[in-house]
């Protein structure tokens, strides 16, 4: 199958786009168990690319993530955002989790505004105000902003959730299994969501899932991934066209991507 051999990057719409993540020879060997659990990993993202990665439990999808966004130091090799190496955390990243922990005590809005107060201060936050209410609008959460996290369903606390990331205007999103907690259908639902949002917001995407329809619904390309030592095997453009639609995961193309994958990671990876 062509899909095997990855494409040279001149072939999809975002390769004309300028690079904004330099990943090059990242590895992380765990001192405390001497555990290699990534190796030789070069990656390049470019302005507005949507990238996923799957691969089985334990081959290292969480530790390239904390280590892209300055959480975790990689053992050798670099990672450039911007132009800039990221040493530590920092506010053109934006990351979310499988949970999506709001604050029960402070409000949707407050919630949003908080990496800002955090960061810049109260005034700030205060300043930001405007510009939470229009993503809690993007997101349909417009009558929601005074509301608890405790009222919140689980796909609309992460919906607020998607609104705290974006509320710094981060270059780059980094997820981490986001929407796994979530039921089918509003998952679905968030899938769809976030890709309408990256596109109006330009934004670069990294997604780690389990999931390899959601991988492949959203994403530009998607990167293979196997333990022991965690490394990237292998590179898939997905050729869908876009915007992307739920239809498309009943189509014979998409089945064919799901099913090259699947055989990729091979059985045991997905029971
Ligand atoms: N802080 C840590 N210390 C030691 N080993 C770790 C640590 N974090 C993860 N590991 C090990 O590194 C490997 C990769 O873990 P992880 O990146 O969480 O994988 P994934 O997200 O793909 O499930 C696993 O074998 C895990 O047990
Ligand atoms: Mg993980």
């Amino acid at each position: 199958m062509t899909m095997a051999e990855p494409r040279p990057l001149t072939a999809g719409p975002a390769a004309a786009a300028r690079p904004v993540y330099q990943i090059e020879r990242l590895s992380k060997t765990y001192a405390r168990n001497r555990l290699t659990a990534l190796t030789d990993v070069h990656l390049t993202l470019h302005k507005g690319e949507f990238v996923s990665v799957v691969g089985s439990s334990g081959c290292g999808k969480s530790t390239l993530l904390k280590i892209m966004s300055g959480l975790l130091p990689p053992t050798t090799g670099r990672v450039v955002l911007e132009g800039k190496p990221v040493t530590g955390p920092r506010d053109d990243i934006g990351m979310m989790f499988q949970q999506a922990t709001l604050l029960p005590w402070k409000t949707t809005l407050q919630n949003i505004i908080l990496p800002i107060e955090i960061r810049q201060g109260r005034a700030a936050a205060r300043a930001a105000i405007p510009r939470a209410n229009e993503l809690l609008r993007l997101v349909g959460l417009g009558d929601f902003a005074h509301v608890y996290p405790a009222e919140l369903s689980g796909g609309m606390a992460q919906r607020a959730s998607i609104c705290r990331m974006l509320i710094s205007n981060p270059a780059v999103l980094l997820l981490d299994e986001p929407f796994s907690a979530l039921d089918e259908l509003t998952r679905d639902f968030m899938n769809m969501e976030l890709q309408r949002i990256c596109a109006e917001q330009r934004a670069t995407a990294f997604l780690v899932t389990h999931s390899l329809a959601e991988a492949v619904i959203l994403s530009d390309r998607i990167l293979v991934m196997k333990p022991r030592p965690g490394r990237i095997v292998e590179e898939i453009v997905i050729d869908l066209p876009r915007p992307r639609t739920l239809e498309m995961i009943n189509t014979p193309r998409f089945g064919e991507i799901v099913a090259h994958i699947r055989d990729l990671l091979g059985k045991e990876a997905f029971q």
